[in-house]
Parts: structure tokens; C-alpha cells; sequence
């Protein structure tokens, strides 16, 4: 029989992109079926929709999927409530769902990994906890909310399983694909309406991790027979401050925030007070939220998206989602491999826009096109003919340019005397010429 890869929660933001790497990596073989448990296939991707096999229903009730399921050779167990206020609705499915798993998997003869996709929300902190280090696996768990209980509590079911479990605990995830009230998209909006709470540089450290690196978290722990019966708390090493994380969102917008600082006796005041805060206020000022990656990493672990490009891609992601695809413009940037040409088409990316880039370094820019998803053209504005190739290139596509921003420009020193006569045509060709050919084009 071909092996069977079982994945929960491929409708939400974690669960979508692990379904899509497996449809693409097929990492027990091209014969293995990819079967996905939903609720409602409509929200699947064509792609999984007609990749995988389906098995359509609420986990709680699983158990008419009895035969499917226990031909399963992996299984990873995303699905969940996500949300920290959720109550005991939240609790109720989490665990009922999982028990359910649970109980359907014991009757999997072949199954080799079960993955449960936990929470730092099912650790949390004592209240007398000082958050002076990153939180271990090996700390107590004290979840501060329902959601965060309810994690917990499937933990503690898969422990007690004869199943060949590993749990991963992640702390916060972003990346495209985000619930609109998680984390870092709130945090992305309530800066761009300049919010009056993201002036502030908070500093309260919390952990990340990019969902790309989460997924191969994910792909290592099923495939390493140490993983088995451990658990690991999956971030990118780097916690970051509240202040932080706004002041990075502020650069992408061109948006002041996260710099008003508090004075530290203020800061020493509010660290006394957390557990007396609410859920949400305890991590302003403590380093609440914040895991060490360590265990993980000795696993062979390597994250591999830096939280600047991870969140540039998050902001853009978000701006294009919040507009019809009509309304997305497309903007030339020339100069765009370095300097103020390089800021700007990282600005007008964060702001949605579809990017054309030229530059005459050929490696700087096709570093810049790869970050921003933008087409490259590595070209030298002095030629003429160079400049004839992109608008033909350009009108043929179709390309309807609403932005053009003439950022290349050279500088030679020295008086007309001493510089030579084709380096000042050079000069006045980049500077004046193909400037006023692009701006003639995007004008008419
Ligand atoms: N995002 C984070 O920052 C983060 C951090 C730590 C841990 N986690 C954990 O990672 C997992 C995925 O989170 P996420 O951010 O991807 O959440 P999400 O986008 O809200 O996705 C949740 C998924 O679970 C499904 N689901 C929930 N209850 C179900 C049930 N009873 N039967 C079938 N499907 C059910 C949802 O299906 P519908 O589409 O039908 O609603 C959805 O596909 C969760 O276990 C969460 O606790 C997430």
C-alpha cells in the first residue's frame, strides 16, 4: 500500500503552507497520498483541492473516516481553535478534536510519526516567573488562557499515547497567509492607521518564526527517529521587542513608530505588575512570550528567513490582499540595486505595488527582484537601444505603468576641462536622456 501523509488544519494559515510543500516535496515518495481532513473544501487552494484526497468533516466527528485514517503513515495535527480569547468553545474543540485523532490513529498499524502542532501559549509563566531567560521545554507549563489550557491538555493526552508522537511548540507564526486578528497583522495595520500605542518602543522581547521555517520544523521532526516521545519549541532565535517589531513595520510604510521609550523605573514598575496585567498587557514589558530555539536546532535546525524579509513579504502579502486585483499598480524603478532606488522599490512593494526594476549591476539586482517578487531588467540606460528593449517589452506585455521612479543617476567630479567628452555624454545620457525618454513613456 502507498504511504498515507494525514494533515489537519490545511484550510488555516500553518496547515495550508505544509500541505502545499508536501503536494510539492513528496517526502515519502511520489507514490504517498496527501489526505487532508477539512470542514470546508472551498477555502483549499486549487492546487490541494485537486492534489490531495479529501476527507470532508469536523475532526470531532472523525470517526466515520475510521478505514481512511488508519491507513495513515505520517500525521500531522495542525488543526486547532488559534485564538487566545476563545473560551470554553475553544477548549472543547481542541481537545475533542485531538482525542478523537487520537483514538483513530491507535488503529493505524503503519503509522510512523504523529506531529502535534502545540502552542508556547500551553507553557506560558508562573506569575513569580521574572521572564529574566527565553523559556525551555523543560519549564513547568502555566497557560494563562483558555487556548493556551486547552493545548496543554492535548499535550498531556498525546504524552499518555503509544503513538510515535513529537510535539512542536511555536511561538508567534507569521507570514502570508495570517489570520487577520493574529499578531503581527494586527500589529501591521495598527501602525499603518498609526495607532497611538505603536509610537512606543516597548520592551517586552517575544519569539518568532517565519511559517516557511516553521514547515521544515515541522518536515524535520517527522522524518528524525530522535524526535520521537520530544518536544521542541520552534522560533528564529531572535526575540524581539515589541518597540521593535513596530519601529521594522514603521521603516516598510515610511511610518514613525516604536520610539518613544519608557523611562526604566517605569519599565521596572510594569514588570512587577504583570501578573496583575492582562493577558494581552503582560508581554508590553516582559519577556513573556520569549523560547529558546536550542533544542531544535541541535535537531539540525536552521532557520532560514531573516525577520526583515519575512516581515517585508507579510506586509506585502497583507497590502495586496486588502485590495481587488485590478486596483494593483505597477511601478518602474530604476537605480533599483542599491541606494535610494533600492529603498524606494522596497516602500512601494510593502504598499502592494507590482515592481519593475532596472539596474545596471546585474547581481545586486536580481537579489532585489527575487526579494520583491519584481521582474529584473539589468540594463545600461546610457544605450538607447537598451531603453527601446524595455518599453517594447513593456507595451507588448500589456504592462500599464502607473508608477515610474527615476532614482539611477551617476556623478563624475572634475570641471568640463579635465573630464573626458563620452564620460559627460555618459553623464547627461543616464541622468538627463533616459530620464526624460522614461518619463515621456509613462506620461503619454
Ligand atoms: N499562528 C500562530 O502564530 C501559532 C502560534 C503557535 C501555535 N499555533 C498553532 O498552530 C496551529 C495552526 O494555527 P493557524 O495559525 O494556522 O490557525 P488557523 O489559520 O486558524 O487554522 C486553523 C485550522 O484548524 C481547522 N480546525 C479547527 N477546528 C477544527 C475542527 N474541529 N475540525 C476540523 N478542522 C478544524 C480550521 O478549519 P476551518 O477552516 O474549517 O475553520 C483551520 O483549517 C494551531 O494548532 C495553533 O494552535 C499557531
Amino acid at each position: 500500500m502507498a504511504p498515507r501523509i494525514l494533515v489537519t488544519g490545511a484550510t488555516g494559515f500553518i496547515g495550508s503552507h505544509l500541505a502545499r510543500r508536501l503536494l510539492q516535496e513528496h517526502p515519502l515518495g511520489p507514490d504517498a497520498e496527501l489526505v487532508l481532513v477539512v470542514r470546508d473544501p472551498t477555502r483549499l487552494s486549487p492546487a490541494l483541492r485537486e492534489g490531495a484526497r479529501l476527507l470532508v468533516g469536523d475532526l470531532r466527528q472523525a470517526d466515520r473516516f475510521r478505514e481512511e485514517i488508519a491507513e495513515t503513515t505520517w500525521c500531522f495535527h495542525i488543526a486547532a481553535e488559534a485564538d487566545y480569547r476563545g473560551g470554553s468553545a475553544t477548549v472543547e474543540n481542541n481537545v475533542e478534536s485531538t482525542r478523537m485523532l487520537l483514538d483513530l490513529l491507535a488503529e493505524a498499524p503503519g503509522l510512523e510519526r504523529f506531529v502535534f502542532t502545540s502552542s508556547i501559549g500551553a507553557i506560558d509563566r508562573h506569575p513569580n516567573d521574572p521572564c529574566r531567560r527565553p523559556l525551555t521545554e523543560d519549564d513547568p507549563a502555566h497557560p494563562l488562557t483558555p487556548y493556551g489550557r486547552s493545548k496543554w491538555a492535548c499535550e498531556e493526552r498525546i504524552r499518555r499515547s503509544p503513538l510515535p508522537w513529537s510535539i512542536l511548540r511555536p511561538t508567534w507564526v507569521y507570514g502570508p497567509g495570517m489570520r487577520k486578528t493574529s499578531h503581527i497583522r494586527t500589529f501591521i495595520r495598527m501602525v499603518a492607521r498609526r495607532h497611538p500605542v505603536t509610537k512606543f518602543a516597548f520592551p517586552g522581547r517575544v519569539s518568532l518564526i517565519h511559517v516557511t521555517d516553521l514547515v521544515d520544523a515541522l518536515l524535520l521532526l517527522a522524518k528524525r527517529e530522535e524526535a520521537v516521545g520530544e518536544v521542541y519549541f520552534a522560533a528564529d532565535g531572535h526575540p524581539r521587542s515589541l518597540g521593535e517589531i513596530f519601529r521594522e513595520i514603521g521603516r516598510y510604510l515610511g511610518i514613525r513608530a516604536g520610539t518613544i521609550p519608557f523611562p526604566r523605573p517605569f519599565i521596572r514598575m510594569m514588570r512587577a505588575l504583570r501578573p496583575h496585567l492582562p493577558f494581552a498587557a503582560q508581554n508590553l514589558f516582559s519577556d513573556l512570550l520569549s523560547a529558546s530555539n536550542e533544542k531544535l536546532v541541535r535537531l539540525s535546525f536552521t532557520p532560514q528567513v531573516p525577520f526583515a524579509e519575512g516581515l517585508l513579504g507579510t506586509i506585502h502579502w497583507d497590502a495586496r490582499e486588502a485590495m481587488p486585483p485590478q486596483e494593483r499598480k505597477w511601478s518602474l524603478v530604476t537605480g533599483a540595486g542599491s541606494g535610494i532606488g533600492k529603498a524606494v522599490a522596497q516602500r512601494l512593494y510593502a504598499a502592494g505595488d507590482r515592481l519593475l526594476l532596472v539596474d545596471c549591476n546585474g547581481e545586486a539586482l536580481d537579489r532585489e527582484a527575487r526579494r520583491l517578487e519584481a521582474r529584473a531588467f539589468p540594463l545600461d540606460l546610457a544605450r538607447p537601444d537598451a531603453l527601446e528593449t524595455l518599453l517594447q517589452t513593456i507595451e507588448r506585455e500589456g504592462i500599464e505603468l502607473h508608477r515610474l521612479v527615476n532614482a539611477a543617476g551617476i556623478g563624475i567630479r572634475g570641471t568640463v576641462a579635465e573630464l573626458g567628452f563620452e564620460e559627460q555624454q555618459r553623464v547627461i545620457a543616464v541622468n538627463v536622456t533616459a530620464l526624460l525618454f522614461l518619463s515621456r513613456f509613462a506620461l503619454r
